[in-house]
Protein backbone atom coordinates (compact mmCIF):
# COMPACT_ATOMS: atom_id res chain seq x y z
CA UNK A 1 0.00 0.00 0.00
CA UNK A 2 1.23 3.24 -0.92
CA UNK A 3 0.72 6.46 1.22
CA UNK A 4 -0.48 10.07 0.16
CA UNK A 5 1.93 12.23 1.76
CA UNK A 6 0.70 15.92 1.85
CA UNK A 7 3.23 18.86 2.58
CA UNK A 8 2.86 21.98 3.85
CA UNK A 9 -1.23 21.65 4.87
CA UNK A 10 -2.59 24.70 6.99
CA UNK A 11 -3.69 23.15 10.24
CA UNK A 12 -5.86 26.31 10.91
CA UNK A 13 -8.41 24.36 8.07
CA UNK A 14 -8.36 21.09 10.48
CA UNK A 15 -8.84 22.18 14.05
CA UNK A 16 -12.37 23.94 15.50
CA UNK A 17 -10.11 27.41 16.78
CA UNK A 18 -9.47 27.98 12.99
CA UNK A 19 -5.74 29.22 14.26
CA UNK A 20 -2.31 27.70 13.42
CA UNK A 21 0.48 27.59 11.03
CA UNK A 22 0.94 24.40 8.32
CA UNK A 23 1.84 20.79 9.07
CA UNK A 24 5.23 19.88 7.49
CA UNK A 25 3.84 16.26 6.55
CA UNK A 26 0.17 15.69 6.65
CA UNK A 27 -1.16 12.18 5.97
CA UNK A 28 -4.93 10.64 6.12
CA UNK A 29 -5.13 6.63 7.32
CA UNK A 30 -8.24 4.62 7.18
CA UNK A 31 -6.55 1.23 7.78
CA UNK A 32 -4.26 0.06 10.41
CA UNK A 33 -1.91 -0.99 8.03
CA UNK A 34 -1.66 2.69 6.56
CA UNK A 35 -1.25 3.84 10.44
CA UNK A 36 1.87 1.80 10.86
CA UNK A 37 2.99 2.55 7.19
CA UNK A 38 2.49 6.43 8.37
CA UNK A 39 4.33 6.15 12.05
CA UNK A 40 6.80 4.18 9.70
CA UNK A 41 7.46 7.27 7.65
CA UNK A 42 7.92 10.02 10.32
CA UNK A 43 10.48 7.34 11.99
CA UNK A 44 12.07 7.46 7.78
CA UNK A 45 12.01 11.29 8.28
CA UNK A 46 13.19 11.31 12.14
CA UNK A 47 10.40 13.70 12.59
CA UNK A 48 7.55 13.26 15.60
CA UNK A 49 4.38 12.71 14.64
CA UNK A 50 0.60 14.05 16.13
CA UNK A 51 -2.29 11.94 15.43
CA UNK A 52 -5.31 14.37 14.45
CA UNK A 53 -8.72 13.63 15.69
CA UNK A 54 -11.79 16.05 14.91
CA UNK A 55 -9.30 18.72 16.27
CA UNK A 56 -11.85 20.19 18.64
CA UNK A 57 -9.62 20.74 21.35
CA UNK A 58 -6.45 21.56 20.26
CA UNK A 59 -4.30 24.50 19.78
CA UNK A 60 -1.84 24.81 16.87
CA UNK A 61 1.05 27.04 17.26
CA UNK A 62 1.13 29.77 14.45
CA UNK A 63 4.70 28.48 13.16
CA UNK A 64 2.75 25.15 12.91
CA UNK A 65 3.80 21.53 13.27
CA UNK A 66 7.72 20.21 11.95
CA UNK A 67 6.57 17.03 11.94
CA UNK A 68 3.69 14.53 10.35
CA UNK A 69 0.11 15.06 11.16
CA UNK A 70 -1.80 11.46 11.55
CA UNK A 71 -5.23 12.32 10.07
CA UNK A 72 -7.15 9.64 12.10
CA UNK A 73 -9.97 8.80 9.07
CA UNK A 74 -10.23 4.59 10.36
CA UNK A 75 -14.34 3.82 10.50
CA UNK A 76 -16.05 0.60 11.28
CA UNK A 77 -19.04 -0.13 14.16
CA UNK A 78 -19.86 -3.20 15.36
CA UNK A 79 -22.63 -4.48 17.73
CA UNK A 80 -22.13 -7.76 20.27
CA UNK A 81 -24.66 -8.76 21.92
CA UNK A 82 -22.86 -9.19 25.60
CA UNK A 83 -26.37 -10.32 27.30
CA UNK A 84 -29.94 -9.52 27.89
CA UNK A 85 -29.15 -6.42 29.04
CA UNK A 86 -26.58 -4.96 27.39
CA UNK A 87 -24.90 -4.55 23.84
CA UNK A 88 -21.06 -3.72 22.80
CA UNK A 89 -20.00 -1.48 20.42
CA UNK A 90 -16.42 -1.47 18.80
CA UNK A 91 -16.23 1.61 17.03
CA UNK A 92 -13.35 2.56 14.57
CA UNK A 93 -11.40 5.97 16.03
CA UNK A 94 -11.89 7.90 13.81
CA UNK A 95 -15.93 8.49 13.61
CA UNK A 96 -17.66 11.33 14.41
CA UNK A 97 -18.71 11.01 17.98
CA UNK A 98 -21.80 12.26 17.84
CA UNK A 99 -23.16 10.78 14.54
CA UNK A 100 -22.40 7.59 16.69
CA UNK A 101 -24.33 8.66 19.39
CA UNK A 102 -27.59 9.54 16.99
CA UNK A 103 -27.48 6.02 15.92
CA UNK A 104 -27.36 4.43 19.43
CA UNK A 105 -29.99 6.68 20.98
CA UNK A 106 -31.96 5.85 17.78
CA UNK A 107 -31.95 2.27 18.62
CA UNK A 108 -32.95 2.81 22.42
CA UNK A 109 -29.55 2.04 23.06
CA UNK A 110 -28.91 3.74 27.14
CA UNK A 111 -25.63 5.05 27.95
CA UNK A 112 -24.18 7.88 25.48
CA UNK A 113 -27.04 9.99 25.42
CA UNK A 114 -25.86 12.63 27.67
CA UNK A 115 -22.46 13.45 25.72
CA UNK A 116 -24.48 14.00 22.56
CA UNK A 117 -23.25 17.01 20.26
CA UNK A 118 -19.60 16.68 22.48
CA UNK A 119 -17.65 17.34 18.48
CA UNK A 120 -14.73 15.59 17.38
CA UNK A 121 -13.68 11.60 16.76
CA UNK A 122 -14.64 8.68 18.65
CA UNK A 123 -10.62 7.99 19.36
CA UNK A 124 -10.46 11.07 21.13
CA UNK A 125 -12.70 10.62 23.53
CA UNK A 126 -10.73 8.60 25.63
CA UNK A 127 -7.91 10.71 25.88
CA UNK A 128 -9.19 13.52 27.95
CA UNK A 129 -12.10 11.28 29.21
CA UNK A 130 -14.72 13.80 28.26
CA UNK A 131 -17.58 14.43 30.15
CA UNK A 132 -20.90 16.39 30.19
CA UNK A 133 -24.00 16.72 32.16
CA UNK A 134 -23.34 13.85 34.60
CA UNK A 135 -21.28 11.51 32.59
CA UNK A 136 -17.94 10.72 31.40
CA UNK A 137 -16.81 8.97 28.38
CA UNK A 138 -14.80 6.49 30.77
CA UNK A 139 -18.35 5.44 32.39
CA UNK A 140 -19.48 3.62 29.35
CA UNK A 141 -15.94 1.86 28.04
CA UNK A 142 -15.12 -1.41 28.57
CA UNK A 143 -12.03 -1.54 25.81
CA UNK A 144 -10.04 0.86 24.28
CA UNK A 145 -7.93 -1.17 21.73
CA UNK A 146 -4.26 0.97 20.72
CA UNK A 147 -1.47 0.55 17.90
CA UNK A 148 1.66 0.56 20.54
CA UNK A 149 4.24 2.05 18.24
CA UNK A 150 7.09 0.83 21.10
CA UNK A 151 6.51 -2.60 20.81
CA UNK A 152 4.52 -2.38 17.12
CA UNK A 153 1.51 -4.38 18.37
CA UNK A 154 -2.40 -4.07 18.35
CA UNK A 155 -2.83 -3.80 22.28
CA UNK A 156 -6.46 -3.74 24.20
CA UNK A 157 -6.59 -2.13 27.30
CA UNK A 158 -8.93 -2.66 29.64
CA UNK A 159 -10.75 0.33 31.24
CA UNK A 160 -8.97 0.07 34.39
CA UNK A 161 -5.27 -0.15 32.54
CA UNK A 162 -6.87 3.52 30.51
CA UNK A 163 -6.57 4.95 34.35
CA UNK A 164 -9.38 7.78 33.60
CA UNK A 165 -9.74 10.76 35.61
CA UNK A 166 -11.26 13.98 35.27
CA UNK A 167 -10.42 15.12 31.78
CA UNK A 168 -7.45 13.01 31.75
CA UNK A 169 -5.98 8.84 31.21
CA UNK A 170 -3.27 7.11 30.43
CA UNK A 171 -3.26 8.11 26.70
CA UNK A 172 -2.12 11.58 28.28
CA UNK A 173 1.38 10.56 29.01
CA UNK A 174 1.90 7.44 27.18
CA UNK A 175 2.22 8.76 23.70
CA UNK A 176 3.61 5.55 21.97
CA UNK A 177 -0.26 4.16 22.15
CA UNK A 178 -2.31 5.10 18.97
CA UNK A 179 -6.24 4.51 19.29
CA UNK A 180 -7.69 2.83 16.74
CA UNK A 181 -10.89 1.87 18.39
CA UNK A 182 -13.34 2.34 21.45
CA UNK A 183 -15.47 -0.88 22.76
CA UNK A 184 -18.23 1.41 24.35
CA UNK A 185 -20.87 -1.17 26.92
CA UNK A 186 -24.75 -0.25 26.29
CA UNK A 187 -27.55 -0.60 27.61
CA UNK A 188 -30.50 -2.55 26.15
CA UNK A 189 -32.68 -1.26 29.82
CA UNK A 190 -33.14 2.04 30.88
CA UNK A 191 -30.36 3.85 32.96
CA UNK A 192 -30.83 7.50 33.19
CA UNK A 193 -28.57 10.00 33.98
CA UNK A 194 -30.70 13.13 35.33
CA UNK A 195 -28.33 14.29 37.71
CA UNK A 196 -27.57 17.74 35.94
CA UNK A 197 -30.25 20.11 36.87
CA UNK A 198 -31.53 21.03 33.72
CA UNK A 199 -32.33 17.33 32.57
CA UNK A 200 -34.20 16.82 36.07
CA UNK A 201 -37.74 18.49 34.31
CA UNK A 202 -38.20 15.49 32.19
CA UNK A 203 -40.86 13.43 32.73
CA UNK A 204 -41.20 9.39 33.03
CA UNK A 205 -42.29 9.28 29.65
CA UNK A 206 -39.72 11.55 28.54
CA UNK A 207 -36.59 9.62 29.67
CA UNK A 208 -35.35 7.99 26.76
CA UNK A 209 -32.26 8.09 25.00
CA UNK A 210 -33.78 9.60 22.50
CA UNK A 211 -35.44 12.54 24.14
CA UNK A 212 -32.44 12.91 26.45
CA UNK A 213 -30.53 13.44 23.56
CA UNK A 214 -32.84 15.98 22.42
CA UNK A 215 -32.64 17.83 25.64
CA UNK A 216 -29.26 18.17 26.04
CA UNK A 217 -29.16 19.44 22.60
CA UNK A 218 -31.36 22.36 23.61
CA UNK A 219 -29.03 22.71 26.66
CA UNK A 220 -25.76 22.75 24.77
CA UNK A 221 -26.85 25.07 21.86
CA UNK A 222 -28.05 27.63 24.25
CA UNK A 223 -24.62 27.77 25.73
CA UNK A 224 -22.35 26.94 23.28
CA UNK A 225 -21.40 28.99 20.14
CA UNK A 226 -21.83 27.99 16.19
CA UNK A 227 -18.85 26.06 15.50
CA UNK A 228 -19.00 26.55 12.15
CA UNK A 229 -19.27 30.08 11.95
CA UNK A 230 -16.72 31.08 15.17
CA UNK A 231 -13.18 29.42 16.00
CA UNK A 232 -13.88 27.66 19.58
CA UNK A 233 -12.91 24.55 21.84
CA UNK A 234 -15.48 24.30 23.72
CA UNK A 235 -14.27 24.57 27.50
CA UNK A 236 -10.64 26.26 26.95
CA UNK A 237 -9.91 25.53 30.75
CA UNK A 238 -10.31 22.64 33.20
CA UNK A 239 -12.34 23.23 36.06
CA UNK A 240 -9.30 23.54 38.69
CA UNK A 241 -9.60 20.87 41.45
CA UNK A 242 -7.82 22.41 45.26
CA UNK A 243 -7.44 21.20 48.29
CA UNK A 244 -10.58 20.86 50.68
CA UNK A 245 -8.86 23.74 53.05
CA UNK A 246 -8.64 26.23 50.23
CA UNK A 247 -12.33 25.21 49.20
CA UNK A 248 -13.05 26.41 52.39
CA UNK A 249 -11.73 29.52 51.81
CA UNK A 250 -13.37 29.99 48.85
CA UNK A 251 -16.88 28.86 49.84
CA UNK A 252 -16.49 31.13 53.06
CA UNK A 253 -15.80 34.49 50.50
CA UNK A 254 -18.26 33.05 47.88
CA UNK A 255 -20.67 30.60 49.22
CA UNK A 256 -22.88 30.31 45.69
CA UNK A 257 -19.79 29.17 44.01
CA UNK A 258 -20.81 25.11 42.75
CA UNK A 259 -18.12 22.70 43.83
CA UNK A 260 -17.77 19.06 43.61
CA UNK A 261 -16.23 16.09 45.62
CA UNK A 262 -13.41 14.98 43.32
CA UNK A 263 -11.01 11.94 43.41
CA UNK A 264 -8.69 11.84 46.24
CA UNK A 265 -11.02 13.86 48.71
CA UNK A 266 -10.20 16.94 46.59
CA UNK A 267 -12.55 19.76 45.83
CA UNK A 268 -13.12 20.55 41.91
CA UNK A 269 -14.44 24.05 41.24
CA UNK A 270 -16.37 25.75 39.04
CA UNK A 271 -14.32 27.95 36.97
CA UNK A 272 -17.05 29.17 34.77
CA UNK A 273 -18.58 30.49 38.01
CA UNK A 274 -15.04 32.03 38.72
CA UNK A 275 -14.60 33.58 35.36
CA UNK A 276 -18.11 35.05 35.28
CA UNK A 277 -18.90 35.94 39.17
CA UNK A 278 -16.09 36.22 40.46
CA UNK A 279 -13.39 38.01 37.70
CA UNK A 280 -16.28 39.49 35.65
CA UNK A 281 -14.55 38.26 32.89
CA UNK A 282 -17.74 36.46 30.86
CA UNK A 283 -17.66 38.32 27.30
CA UNK A 284 -14.29 39.61 28.39
CA UNK A 285 -12.83 40.65 24.63
CA UNK A 286 -9.23 41.65 23.59
CA UNK A 287 -9.36 42.24 19.72
CA UNK A 288 -10.59 39.21 18.94
CA UNK A 289 -10.31 36.72 21.30
CA UNK A 290 -13.13 36.62 24.31
CA UNK A 291 -14.78 34.38 26.36
CA UNK A 292 -18.29 33.80 25.08
CA UNK A 293 -21.36 35.41 26.62
CA UNK A 294 -23.23 32.48 27.35
CA UNK A 295 -20.68 30.38 29.32
CA UNK A 296 -17.43 31.99 30.51
CA UNK A 297 -15.58 28.82 30.02
CA UNK A 298 -15.71 28.73 26.95
CA UNK A 299 -12.92 30.87 24.37
CA UNK A 300 -14.22 32.03 21.21
CA UNK A 301 -12.26 33.40 18.38
CA UNK A 302 -13.09 35.13 15.39
CA UNK A 303 -11.05 36.20 12.62
CA UNK A 304 -8.22 37.70 12.07
CA UNK A 305 -6.82 36.12 15.68
CA UNK A 306 -4.17 33.91 15.30
CA UNK A 307 -3.27 31.66 18.14
CA UNK A 308 -0.38 33.99 19.70
CA UNK A 309 -3.84 36.33 20.58
CA UNK A 310 -5.21 33.43 22.02
CA UNK A 311 -1.62 32.59 24.09
CA UNK A 312 -1.44 35.83 25.16
CA UNK A 313 -5.47 35.94 26.54
CA UNK A 314 -5.06 32.78 28.16
CA UNK A 315 -2.32 34.59 30.07
CA UNK A 316 -3.95 37.42 31.05
CA UNK A 317 -7.44 35.46 32.11
CA UNK A 318 -4.57 32.80 34.23
CA UNK A 319 -3.71 36.15 36.25
CA UNK A 320 -6.55 37.88 36.71
CA UNK A 321 -8.00 34.34 38.34
CA UNK A 322 -4.88 34.28 40.49
CA UNK A 323 -5.22 37.65 41.72
CA UNK A 324 -8.76 36.83 42.77
CA UNK A 325 -8.12 33.18 43.63
CA UNK A 326 -4.91 32.09 44.20
CA UNK A 327 -5.92 29.58 42.06
CA UNK A 328 -3.39 28.31 39.23
CA UNK A 329 -5.65 27.34 36.06
CA UNK A 330 -4.70 24.97 33.63
CA UNK A 331 -5.68 25.16 30.32
CA UNK A 332 -8.07 21.85 28.63
CA UNK A 333 -7.22 22.12 25.20
CA UNK A 334 -4.18 20.23 23.70
CA UNK A 335 -1.04 22.59 22.24
CA UNK A 336 1.30 21.46 19.72
N1 LIG B 1 -21.25 29.31 35.54
C1 LIG B 1 -21.44 30.66 35.68
N2 LIG B 1 -21.14 31.46 34.62
C2 LIG B 1 -20.68 30.98 33.44
C3 LIG B 1 -20.53 29.58 33.29
C4 LIG B 1 -20.80 28.77 34.36
O1 LIG B 1 -21.83 31.15 36.72
O2 LIG B 1 -20.44 31.78 32.55
C5 LIG B 1 -21.56 28.43 36.69
C6 LIG B 1 -23.01 28.05 36.82
O3 LIG B 1 -23.36 28.16 38.17
C7 LIG B 1 -23.10 26.60 36.41
C8 LIG B 1 -21.70 26.09 36.74
O4 LIG B 1 -20.83 27.22 36.58
O5 LIG B 1 -24.05 25.92 37.12
C9 LIG B 1 -21.21 24.99 35.83
O6 LIG B 1 -21.37 25.38 34.47
P1 LIG B 1 -21.78 24.32 33.34
O7 LIG B 1 -22.83 23.45 33.85
O8 LIG B 1 -22.04 25.07 32.08
O9 LIG B 1 -20.50 23.42 33.21
P2 LIG B 1 -18.94 23.70 33.27
O10 LIG B 1 -18.40 23.16 34.53
O11 LIG B 1 -18.65 25.13 32.99
C10 LIG B 1 -18.34 21.40 32.23
C11 LIG B 1 -17.48 20.85 31.13
C12 LIG B 1 -18.18 20.98 29.78
C13 LIG B 1 -19.53 20.30 29.85
C14 LIG B 1 -20.34 20.93 30.98
C15 LIG B 1 -21.70 20.29 31.19
C16 LIG B 1 -15.17 21.13 31.82
C17 LIG B 1 -13.88 21.86 31.62
N3 LIG B 1 -16.19 21.54 31.09
O12 LIG B 1 -18.43 22.81 32.04
O13 LIG B 1 -17.38 20.29 28.84
O14 LIG B 1 -20.23 20.42 28.63
O15 LIG B 1 -19.60 20.78 32.21
O16 LIG B 1 -21.58 19.11 31.89
O17 LIG B 1 -15.22 20.20 32.62
C18 LIG B 1 -15.58 20.70 27.31
O18 LIG B 1 -14.88 20.01 28.05
O19 LIG B 1 -15.15 21.22 26.25
C19 LIG B 1 -16.93 20.96 27.71
C20 LIG B 1 -17.70 21.76 27.03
Amino acid sequence: MSLTVLEHVSLADWVSLKTGGPAHYFIEVTTIEALQEAVAFSNEKQLPFYVLGGGTNMLVSDAGYEGVIIKMNISGRAYNKVNDTSVALVVGAGESFDAVIEEVTSQSLWGLENLSHIPGTVGATPVQNVGAYGVEVSDIISHVTVYDVASKKIVELTKDECLFSYRHSLFKENKNYIIISVTFILSLVPTPKLSYADLQSLTKEEQTPQRIREAVITIRSAKFPDWNVVGTAGSFFKNPIISPAQAKELIAKYPDIPTYMSEGGLVKVSLGYILDKICGLKGFTIGCVRLYEKQALVLVATKPSNTNDIKNFKKIISEKVFEKTFIQIEQEVTEI
